[in-house]
């Protein structure tokens, strides 16, 4: 039975309170059962409505119609009560609004994104470990490491160590202790990299970029003594513009070996067996003379053609990787330098007692070679789909 409001027959306070909580009861009661806007706004005019709604009613039923000296409690109790009624029916049309713009988001979709973002939560919270993980692409060593790593492997097994230096090198030891004197010309052939702002410092002192792997050389022989066999692996930098055979950086690998009587023979007989274990027992070798200020006699030292096996021809094709010579240009080379042993004499290295041979190539340019790719900008930028070939 919905809740009408009854004339007064007793205006005694107890009577009154009574009569209040069971109004109050009724507007509980009534809120609890809204359930959309419309419901809202039919509980609004029931209770609030100026003609008729449960207020306007107790206005007129009860003070009114209340007796002269009853009519200070009523009049208190009435307005305790429309205070009660108004918020009351405030607040259950806010709610109202609220399931409203809720529905509104479930129409929009809004509501399957809610609740995925709740599973997933609640997933986050649970392990199970009988799922298969998430598989992580493996990388893989890049080509010019993978050349790089086949040359040194090359030389360990002749009894060769791996010795490294810094990139960031001094004139002293790119330079000057490598016989290239302050102006000599065979510095411009090295189109250096120099840190700037070094005007005050003294010439030996000043920072480059290593243009070769040379430098370690000196460094190794400043603290190992002889007999030395090393290889070089690194990083160099040189002033050039990038184009398909340039690269400002790159990589070389250095051979040094020291000893007493170390003679041209040894280097030619290592590096012949060398290049047979890199590029196949096939390959012959061959030597011209050549420049380098930290040798003396110097060479460069020809492969024959791993690509087309020195004919110089790929079928009817020109054979473009040695220019149709049949012969590729892979190092240089020479008997190290006396003047270079002067710099480390005191370790240990004296020119009259010992002698050595050295050589330095390029493992980019190998690489391309090897693998018949035409540009060394591929080696550099980082495309994952022409790096993932080597893998
Ligand atoms: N450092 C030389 C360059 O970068 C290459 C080289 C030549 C290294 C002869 C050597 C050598 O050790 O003996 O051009």
């Amino acid at each position: 039975m919905a809740y009408t409001v009854q004339k007064l027959k007793d205006y005694s306070p107890a009577a009154l309170d009574k009569a209040a909580e069971k109004l109050l009861a009724a507007l509980e009661k009534e809120a609890a059962e809204v359930k959309t806007e419309p419901d809202g706004k039919a509980f609004r005019d029931r209770w609030v409505a100026r003609k008729n709604g449960v207020l306007t009613q107790i206005n007129d039923l009860w003070l009114k119609a209340a007796p002269k000296d009853a009519k200070r409690e009523v009049g208190q109790r009435v307005n305790e009560l429309m205070g009660r009624v108004e918020t009351r029916v405030t607040e259950v049309e806010l709610q109202c609004r609220d399931l409203a713009i809720l529905k509104k988001a479930r129409e929009a979709g809004l509501d399957a994104r809610i609740d995925e973002a709740r599973r997933a939560l609640e997933l986050s919270d649970r392990l199970d470990i009988t799922l298969p993980g998430i598989p992580r692409p493996l990388g893989a060593e890049h080509p010019v490491i993978k050349t790089m790593n086949e040359i040194v492997s090359v030389f360990r097994n002749l009894g060769y160590s791996v010795q490294e230096g810094p990139v960031i090198e001094t004139d002293y030891y790119n330079f000057e202790a490598l016989n290239f004197p302050p102006n000599h010309p065979a510095r411009d052939t090295q189109d250096t990299l120099f840190i700037a702002n070094q005007e005050a410092t003294p010439l030996r002192e000043r920072l480059l970029l290593r243009t070769h792997t040379s430098p370690v050389q000196i460094r190794t022989m400043e603290k190992m003594k002889p007999p030395i066999r090393i290889v070089i692996p690194g990083k160099v930098h040189r002033n050039d513009p990038p184009d398909a055979s340039h690269s400002p950086m790159f990589h070389q690998i250095e051979g040094l070996a020291v000893d007493t009587n170390i003679t041209f023979g040894d280097l030619k007989g290592t590096l012949d067996h060398a290049m047979k274990a890199l590029f196949g027992s096939n390959v012959k070798t061959s030597f011209r003379p050549s420049f380098f200020p930290f040798t003396e006699p110097s060479a460069e030292m020809m492969v024959t053609c791993f690509i087309c096996g020195g004919g110089g021809k790929r079928g009817a094709e020109p054979c473009r990787p040695c220019k149709q010579t049949g012969w590729i240009e892979i190092l240089g080379c020479g008997m190290v330098d006396p003047n270079v042993f002067e710099f480390v004499k005191d370790k240990g290295y004296d020119p009259k007692k010992i002698s050595g041979f050295a050589f330095g190539m390029g493992a980019d340019r190998v690489a391309l070679l090897k693998y018949g790719v035409d540009d060394i900008q591929l080696f550099f930028q980082g495309d994952v789909r022409f790096l993932r070939q080597f893998a």
